[in-house]
């Protein structure tokens, strides 16, 4: 099998090339990347001098690039993890998420149909189904009604919609997987998590939006990439699994919590003015895959926390 993963040495997507690479001896994988973010590429350090691994430096909106490249890998399989995820820089900047989110999904699935690849797999986020009051006791299940709040979130779920009508229109085998906030090693310092890590160890000052109490519900990327291999290997084409951490916290305790296991000082929080239009509370049900495919987490908050200050600590 030889899998093109696209995005792939974001966090998500290098986390997923080294477990499937250390699983799948006999299986191939091509990263293309366009390294928006220069400093991703030492996400591949582990895996760059794999003889069944291949990274590619390009954008998946170069129509061309994508239409050479598909012409002479002849994929089995495409993985999209290949967005812009950044909800602030969504709100300064909303082209270059359609360009990418929208219009690169287009293209790689275009390609799909061209070169005759017969798998689509797309990486998609809780964060279409929209935001909860935070008193909410409700969790959105696959057959929500998409309510997306920003252009990011917006930019994913019309992506989603597209990826839906290949299947129904071409006959694209896909499937989706929307994914609830991850956190662990690789991940960038623009995320809350190694904010805050990084922050609390050089005793810099924490910024919070508004007073903090918004909720996410946080995933050890392990357990998400766990929940790929599982879809990639069993999934129902055409098909959503929504894929939950079942860890929901406030950003403040989170944070409160990080700065207790490094000994940094609550001080440090200072609260700043709310972003606009943000999302109070995410919640999923991701019973159809715990149900259907048998997929469950290995981490919890507390687990997962560890593993990743103490990646943070070794490769500060
Ligand atoms: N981070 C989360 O908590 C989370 C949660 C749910 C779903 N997701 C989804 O997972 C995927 C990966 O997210 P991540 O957190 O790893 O983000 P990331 O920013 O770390 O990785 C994304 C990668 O895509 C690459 N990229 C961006 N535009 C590109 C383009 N035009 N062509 C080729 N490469 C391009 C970037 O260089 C980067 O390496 C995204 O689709 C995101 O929507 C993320």
């Amino acid at each position: 099998m030889k899998l093109l993963v696209t995005g792939g040495a974001g966090f998500i997507g290098s986390n997923f090339l080294e477990y499937m690479l250390n699983k799948y001896k006999n299986y191939s994988f091509v990263c293309i990347d366009s390294l928006v973010y220069k400093q991703n590429e030492k996400n591949l350090v582990n895996i760059m001098n794999y003889s069944n691994f291949k990274f590619i430096k390009g954008d998946i909106t170069d129509k061309t690039l994508i239409d050479n490249l598909f012409e002479k890998e002849k994929f089995d399989c495409v993985v999209n993890f290949a967005a812009e995820i950044a909800v602030d820089y969504s709100i300064e900047n909303p082209n270059v998420f359609i360009q990418t989110n929208v219009i690169g999904t287009a293209i790689l699935m275009n390609a799909c149909l061209k070169y005759g690849v017969k798998r689509f797999h797309q990486i998609s986020t809780d964060e279409v189904y929209g935001d909860l009051p935070l008193d909410s006791r409700k969790s959105f299940t696959e057959q929500a009604i998409l309510k997306p709040s920003n252009p990011y979130s917006a930019s994913k779920a019309a992506a989603d919609m597209l990826v839906l009508s290949y299947y129904r229109t071409y006959g694209l085998n896909v499937t989706i997987s929307r994914c609830t906030n991850n956190y662990g090693p690789h991940q960038s310092d623009r995320a809350l998590i190694p904010l805050v890590i990084k922050r609390a160890l050089n005793n810099e000052p924490i910024s919070v939006f508004g007073s903090g109490q918004n909720v996410r519900d946080w995933i050890y990327v392990y357990d998400h990439v766990t929940a790929i291999d599982l879809i990639l290997h069993k999934g129902v084409i055409g098909e959503i699994y929504n894929v939950s951490g079942q860890s929901k916290k406030k950003n403040i305790d989170v944070i409160k919590r990080i700065l207790k296991l490094v000994n940094g000082n609550e001080s440090l929080i200072c609260y700043t003015e709310d972003r606009p239009g943000h999302d109070l509370k995410y919640s999923i049900n991701s019973k159809k895959i715990e149900q259907q495919l048998k997929w469950d987490r290995k981490y919890d908050f507390n687990k997962g926390i560890h593993e990743t200050i103490n990646w943070f600590l070794k490769n500060r």
